[in-house]
């Protein structure tokens, strides 16, 4: 007999995507693809565009037609929390979710793997990166910025200092995160470089599209670690500049690819790699 519980059929195909409005933008079908074809996986993903009236009836619909789980993206991030029937910490701290389980016994599982890919990505291209022994210094304070705050609190950074254009947006992380933050003046970014040994651009300038990030590097050190969350372009006029310095710089396409592997391992059963083949999927 029919078990009106059990929604999925024992030969059905897994299926998973990413929800936002708009969508046709998101990378990630492009990446879960590449690594269902390469690990030769029965499954598909796909871009769901679903307007915020309806998320939350996408998701009570989505695990009856086969879904196992979702990322989701802009603007949806922060509003998943509230429909969600579990949160892990790290959501809760950051106040957003990108990654969704549904779970067999109904319930919704959100977490945020933003802070994972970032930390993922650094240590894949910095091995010999050691983050706690001197302070940090984040540019901007939105919802990136919090994931970041978020992993490098995690990582156990002494001091994270932090500027944003909009001084009140960077007091409220100091709120919620507590002393080992440090604000800066938004006029005085350039100081807080001084003895950082990471330094990360967490805010949208230097976009294709928008105008560079413009901090004065000269306390930059030249054994800092730079690092853009912005990948499009690959380097942007702040990489470059820190390279040009000399610091040692790293993209920020790679924690685009490393925050989606938690979650393709929760719904297909097979931890993926982050490699050159998904860097190259990830571009066409
Ligand atoms: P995300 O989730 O990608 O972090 P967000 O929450 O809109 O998006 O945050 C964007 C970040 O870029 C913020 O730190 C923002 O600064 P404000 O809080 O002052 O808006 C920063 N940002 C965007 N445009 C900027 C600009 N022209 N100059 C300086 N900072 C800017």
């Amino acid at each position: 007999m029919h078990d009106p519980d059990t929604f999925q059929p024992p030969d059905a195909i897994p299926l998973a995507g990413v929800i936002g409005w708009p969508v046709a933008h998101s990378r990630s079908p492009a990446l879960h693809s590449h690594w269902l074809r390469r690990y030769g996986i029965a499954g598909a993903y796909v871009p769901l565009a679903v307007l915020p009236e309806h998320l939350g009836q996408v998701l009570h619909t989505l695990p009856k037609a086969g879904f196992v789980g979702v990322n989701v993206t802009i603007p949806h991030k922060e509003a998943v929390l509230a429909l969600a029937d579990i949160v892990t910490d790290r959501a809760a701290l950051i106040g957003a979710a990108n990654t969704l389980i549904f779970r067999p016994d109904g319930r919704l599982h959100a977490d945020n793997t933003d802070g994972y890919g970032f930390m993922a990505n650094l240590r894949q291209h910095a091995p010999d990166w050691v983050p706690e022994q001197c302070p940090s210094a984040v540019i901007g304070a939105g919802g990136a910025a919090r994931a970041v705050v978020a992993a490098l609190l995690e990582a156990h950074v002494p001091e994270i200092r932090i500027a944003n254009r909009t001084r009140l947006r960077a007091d409220q992380l100091r709120a919620e995160f507590g002393a080992r933050i440090v604000v800066y003046e938004w006029a005085q970014a350039g100081n807080m470089l001084d003895g950082a040994a990471t330094v990360v651009n967490a805010t949208s300038m230097g976009m294709t599209g928008r105008p560079p990030l413009r901090i004065p590097l000269d306390a930059l050190g030249t054994d800092a670690l730079v690092t853009d969350l912005v990948y499009n372009p690959l380097e942007t006029t702040f990489l470059a500049e820190a390279r040009a310095r000399g610091c040692r710089t790293v993209d920020g396409l790679g924690m685009l690819l490393h925050q989606a592997a938690p979650g393709f391992e929760r719904w297909f059963g097979h931890r993926p790699e982050v490699d050159d083949d998904l860097r190259r999927a990830a571009l066409a």
